[in-house]
């Protein structure tokens, strides 16, 4: 899985321990100092058992893996970050395999926070299907597929 705007990893050591150890979460960020601080949470006595999680700074309009490589990718309070939205969604499409998954959540006090017919539209116009959502106006996560 490739979680993109990991910050210090809000999300990113919960979602790690549900992959398991035969799976893999590349944590990506564009700020060294979010990864920074990431690395100083994983170094925390009740995280060493975490070994799955990869850190990578890079931006979303530059992600590091090969065409169709990756089962899923999430972005938690990030899409809206993004001044250039389709170019990230072209990338995730690039890296993610046919049926893979795509999944974005927002948050209300998020300055940047879009309603979620919003980010539906915005993903679906550059052709992700619409998989389901779930959580409430507060709190949304919107889970988007890659066609066959
Ligand atoms: C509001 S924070 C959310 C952090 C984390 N997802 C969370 O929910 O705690 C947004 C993060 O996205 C990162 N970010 C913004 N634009 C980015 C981009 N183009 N590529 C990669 N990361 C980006 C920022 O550096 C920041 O760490």
């Amino acid at each position: 899985m490739l979680e993109i705007g990991c910050g210090s990893g809000a999300f990113t050591t919960f979602v790690a321990r549900a992959v398991g150890p035969t799976g893999k979460v590349y944590a990506l960020d564009i700020e060294p100092k979010m990864l920074d601080q990431l690395k100083a949470k994983l170094a925390r006595p009740e995280n060493r058992d975490i070994k799955n999680i990869e850190l990578i700074n890079k931006s979303a309009y530059e992600l590091p893996f090969a065409d169709a490589s990756l089962d899923a990718v999430y972005m938690v309070t990030v899409f809206q970050e993004i001044p250039d939205r389709n170019r990230a969604l072209g990338e995730i499409k690039r890296v993610l395999k046919p049926g893979g998954f795509l999944g974005i959540t927002e948050l209300f006090p998020d300055p940047d926070y879009p309603w979620k017919s919003t980010t539906i539209k915005q993903v679906t116009a550059q052709g992700f299907l619409l998989d389901g959502s779930s959580g409430n106006f507060w709190n949304y996560t919107v889970r988007f597929r890659k066609a066959q």
